[in-house]
């Protein structure tokens, strides 16, 4: 997990959790039929014909998605993450890397950062990081970023993503309260979903 570019918002994650805990219980969830797939739910509906999952984590959506017939890759900066996913999905393809500098061999329909990504990188990366994925969608691609908003000082606004976004060409299409469509009513989540025409 270490090296200069995990935020210190990432480390104390990591202080704070167990591992092998945190999938378990993921995966009971799973097994109990109880997991909810909003994530997976809202990707699916654009219909992409390839998606990556950046900043995957232990590919909690990128394995949905694969389940559900979808072309998926996933890549994070946490290599002891990626380690859960190439043990539960050793079929797909995990890339360790960082997200504002990783480069990858092809180019995506659907980038997806669930799960926070924005929040838990280094507030330095952000703009990096959009432009970055922007540089692996194809023409016409969607990207969809779902973050808290936080009252904290160096927290990410929606104005700073608009803006990040803005400057690599892209256009908000569609902003949300939740992956499951739920009107954004200026709350403290928003899923927001970037088109590249
Ligand atoms: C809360 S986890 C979410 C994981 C996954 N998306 C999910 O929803 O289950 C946030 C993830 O962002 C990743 N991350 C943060 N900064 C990153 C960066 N610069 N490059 C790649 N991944 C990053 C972390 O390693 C972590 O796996």
């Amino acid at each position: 997990m270490t090296g200069e570019h995990v935020s210190e918002r990432w480390a104390q994650w990591r202080r704070d959790i167990d591992l092998a805990e945190y999938h378990t219980r993921w995966t009971r969830l799973e097994v109990e039929g109880k997991a909810t797939h909003g994530e997976a739910d809202l990707i699916a509906s654009y219909a992409p014909t390839s998606v990556l999952d950046a900043g995957c984590g232990m590919g909690r959506v990128a394995i949905e998605l694969a389940r559900r017939g979808f072309d998926v890759d996933g890549t994070d900066l946490d290599d002891d993450l990626l380690e859960y996913a190439r043990y539960d999905a050793p079929h797909l393809a995990w890339i360790h890397g960082d997200l504002s500098t990783v480069s990858l061999p092809r180019k995506y329909a659907l980038v997806a950062m669930p799960g926070n990504v924005m929040v838990f990188c280094r507030p330095q990366d952000r703009a990096p990081i959009v432009a970055n994925l922007v540089a692996h969608m194809e023409p016409g691609a969607v990207l969809i970023a779902g973050f808290m908003l936080e009252r904290r000082p160096e927290a990410i606004t929606l104005a700073e993503y608009d803006a990040a976004c803005a400057a690599t060409g892209l256009s908000l299409a569609d902003r949300f309260a939740t992956w499951e469509r739920a009107p954004y009513d200026d709350g403290n989540y928003a899923v927001s979903v970037h088109r590249n025409d």
